[in-house]
Order: C-alpha cells, then sequence, then structure tokens
C-alpha cells in the first residue's frame, strides 16, 4: 500500500488513456526519441489523439524534433500538456530546466519523475508514447511499477552491441509479464538480420525496419518535413501494420 497521494493521482490522471506505450532500447543513440516523436506525429495525423511524453530528464529532446521553441504550459489544478495541434498533446521537463544540466539519480530522480507524472492532466487520448531514457535505470524501473498496463517498443540498430543489450531489457519486461508489442530496427543500412534473429530468439514480434535516412537531420524541428522523409515513411507502414 502507499501512501503516496501523488501515485493515486497519475493512476487516475492516466486511467483514461486506451494504449500507453513506452519506447526502450539497450543503448542511446539508437533512435528512441526520433521513433517516439515521429509516430506520434504520425498517429496523430491519422486522427487519433495522442500524447508524447519526454521522460528522458537528462536529455529532453522531443521538442527539439517537434520544432517548439516556447514551450509553456496551462496551469489548471496541475499542468495541461502542451497542445500541439489539435489532437496532439506534449509534456516534457524542458520548460523547467531549459539548457540546465540535471543531476538527478536514485530517490531524486523518482521524486521528481512522480511529482511531474502527478501533476499532468492527460485527457482521455487514444495513445500516449512514452520516450523513455536509454537501457535500465531509475525511470524505467519507476515506470513498471506505477504504469504497470504500459506497453513498450524495443529500438536496435543492427550493431551487435545495441542487439546485445536490448535482448537484457526485453528479458527484463517479458519477466517482469509487461507487454512488448515488439523490436523495431532503426537506422537500417542494409540488412536488418540481427534484430530479426534476436526476435526470433526471443520469439517476440519483429515490427519492422526503418532506414538510415542521410536527409532526416535537415528536417528536425519542421514536423510537416519530417512527415515527408523516408524514416516517416517506413514508420507509418509499422504503425499502420502493428500499432493501430
Ligand atoms: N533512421 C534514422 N536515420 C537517420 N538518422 C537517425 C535515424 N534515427 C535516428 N537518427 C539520428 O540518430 C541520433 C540519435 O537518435 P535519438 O532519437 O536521439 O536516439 P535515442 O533517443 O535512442 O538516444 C539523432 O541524431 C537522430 O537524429
Ligand atoms: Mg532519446
Amino acid at each position: 500500500m502507499s501512501v503516496d497521494a501523488r501515485i493515486y493521482r497519475i493512476k487516475k490522471t492516466l486511467g483514461g488513456i486506451k494504449n500507453i506505450i513506452g519506447v526502450v532500447s539497450g543503448k542511446g543513440g539508437v533512435g528512441k526519441t526520433t521513433i517516439s516523436a515521429v509516430m506520434s506525429l504520425i498517429l496523430s495525423v491519422k486522427g487519433y489523439s495522442v500524447g508524447l511524453l519526454d521522460l528522458d530528464f537528462h536529455g529532453p529532446s522531443c521538442h527539439t524534433i517537434l520544432g517548439i521553441k516556447d514551450l509553456e504550459y496551462e496551469e489548471e489544478k496541475g499542468i495541461n500538456p502542451y497542445r500541439i495541434t489539435k489532437n496532439l498533446y506534449f509534456a516534457s521537463i524542458y520548460p523547467f530546466v531549459k539548457d540546465e544540466y540535471v543531476p538527478l539519480r536514485g530517490k531524486a530522480l523518482s521524486n521528481a519523475l512522480i511529482e511531474f507524472l502527478s501533476i499532468l492532466n492527460w485527457r482521455k487520448i487514444d495513445y500516449l508514447i512514452v520516450d523513455m531514457p536509454p537501457g535500465m535505470g531509475d525511470i524505467l524501473l519507476d515506470i513498471v511499477r506505477l504504469i504497470p498496463n504500459s506497453k513498450f517498443i524495443a529500438v536496435t540498430t543492427n550493431s551487435v552491441l545495441s542487439i546485445q543489450t536490448v535482448g537484457r531489457l526485453i528479458k527484463f519486461i517479458i519477466d517482469s509479464r509487461l507487454e512488448l508489442q515488439g523490436i523495431i530496427a532503426n537506422m537500417i543500412r542494409n540488412y536488418d538480420t540481427r534484430a530479426r534473429r534476436l526476435a526470433e530468439e526471443l520469439s517476440v514480434n519483429f515490427l519492422g525496419s526503418v532506414p538510415f535516412d542521410a536527409d532526416y537531420e535537415n528536417t528536425i524541428g519542421n514536423p510537416q518535413s519530417i512527415l515527408g522523409t523516408k524514416l516517416a515513411s517506413a514508420l507509418k507502414e509499422i504503425v499502420e501494420r502493428h500499432i493501430t
């Protein structure tokens, strides 16, 4: 039993969300943030109501991909996620920390996470996409505890280093009896064989591959242009086949 009223508030505010999907990986730099942000754009363009939640407290960057410069929240018994379009909402700790570093760990980090989750007023949306920090750190361990109905998508490149670490993380998700929607192979240049083989070995879904797209970098900050990239087309297919 918890006597922390914030945990009660978190369950209440997240209770109206149909699908909560955490985007995870073993390593940093494999494309979690990119996939979370672009997937949110794709789902919202399809007409779903979507929330994007940036939980990478040490390195929030979803706002940069979406081109949001003056992120400010409306306060209403807590804070309302920032409304980007009529059906896309966004929350990040960025407005509180700006470009300062965030030297938090352990209990302090956990406390900041609980506080943040408990003051957000999510509406009854179809999807909440959660951009997670890399690996099996405090934030993931807390999310598993606080939001046990979360589903997960694991992102990896085809590098053996990324495959090994994401393999461990997937075993953790399976052992914790959480739902893994599957694996996305990102930044694929030729073959995605290692990611496919890992999915087979662990008996989880292989959701598909997103190519390395050299043109993507120039579209960062401009959602309309992002939606026109090869990266977004590949992700759209994955979303249509496996997510919606
Ligand atoms: N499919 C892709 N093609 C080209 N560049 C990509 C692709 N996916 C991600 N990137 C780039 O790779 C870097 C790491 O991506 P990011 O989403 O920040 O990873 P993570 O959140 O896992 O740390 C960023 O510079 C991003 O723009
Ligand atoms: Mg990231």
